[in-house]
């Protein structure tokens, strides 16, 4: 099975602070790094290190031969990959010293593509096969109805969350993937992670969900069946990246066939690691680390 992922490329502007900058207030960073990101690059990657067929359909600036140079030695298919005359995507990044982070995007080539873009990337793909996205280019409820019309199965992870978004055609989608901020917008409440997830079960009946909940662990939910798995304890570094790795991870997991609970375990797996290291795509691990 190969999976297609429409998503964002970025250049992450990582600054380390010792908290995140206020309303009205100047703070100075220890250090200042560029890093390849992007919840699109950053879920292709872990895609392809946990052992996928995947093709990244994105845009990238003459800025961005790094972004292209990573997808590729990490093992993803980068024939998809088209150039902008503009600036590539960035991302301004704060990490706190207890490893989290606070994230600015400027979308940037990622929102040039276009609806005739989406149709010609998807003339690769067959009935059967996996369509990714995420919440950073343009065009995304476009491709998944087109993905869903010539029969793909369908993977959002609703991140960032915008107004817009609420207006997606989110009963096309075979596996939602969001964190509890995106669970609460999309529920139209907040409440305890359980409580969110039944709150979607009910809302997307024809969609398996998973609820991230960082240290707290991750939920799944589908008709009647409930899993929940533990976070697996690391020492925060840097969380960037870390939800991308673990929606690579369990993706990959089930396209192989994997059951659900040791698919959320190997993910969970992955994402600590992640977050024990600097940086979003250049933090994900290889499957042979994992075992
Ligand atoms: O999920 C982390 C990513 O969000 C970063 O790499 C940044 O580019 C933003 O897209």
């Amino acid at each position: 099975m190969k999976i297609m992922n429409l998503g964002s490329l970025n250049l992450d502007k990582v600054y380390a602070v010792r908290h995140f900058v206020q309303a009205g207030e100047t703070v100075l960073a220890d250090r200042c790094e560029v890093h390849c990101g992007g919840k699109g690059l950053n879920q292709s990657i872990a895609l392809a290190k946990a052992g996928a067929e995947v093709l990244h359909l994105g845009k990238i600036g003459p800025d961005g031969t790094a972004l292209e140079q990573i997808l590729s030695c990490s093992g993803v298919d980068v024939s998809l990959l088209l150039p902008s005359e503009n600036d590539s995507g960035h991302a301004i990044i704060q990490v706190n010293t207890d490893g989290q982070n606070s994230i600015i995007v400027y979308g940037g080539a990622n929102q040039e593509i276009t609806p005739a873009e989406i149709d010609q990337a998807l003339t690769r793909m067959c009935a059967g096969d996996l369509f990714l996205t995420q919440n950073e280019t343009s065009c995304v409820p476009y491709a998944l109805q087109k993905a869903k019309k010539v029969g793909l199965k369908t993977v959002f992870n609703p991140s960032p969350i915008t107004q817009e978004l609420l207006g997606y055609p989110l009963e096309l989608v075979d596996l939602l993937i969001l964190n509890e901020t995106e669970a609460e917008a999309l529920a139209g409440h907040s409440g305890s992670y359980a409580a969110l997830l039944e709150l979607l079960v009910a809302k997307y009946p024809g969609t398996e969900i998973i609820l991230t909940a960082g240290k707290d662990g991750s939920y799944y939910g589908f008709g009647g069946c409930r899993v929940y798995q533990q976070a697996i304890q690391a020492r925060a570094v840097d969380t960037t990246g870390a939800g991308d790795t673990y929606c690579g991870y369990f993706i990959a997991s089930r396209a192989r066939g994997m059951e659900v609970k040791p698919a959320m375990e190997l993910a969970s797996r992955a994402a600590a690691i992640a977050v024990s290291r600097k940086g979003a795509a250049s933090s994900i691990p290889s499957l042979s680390e994992l075992k």
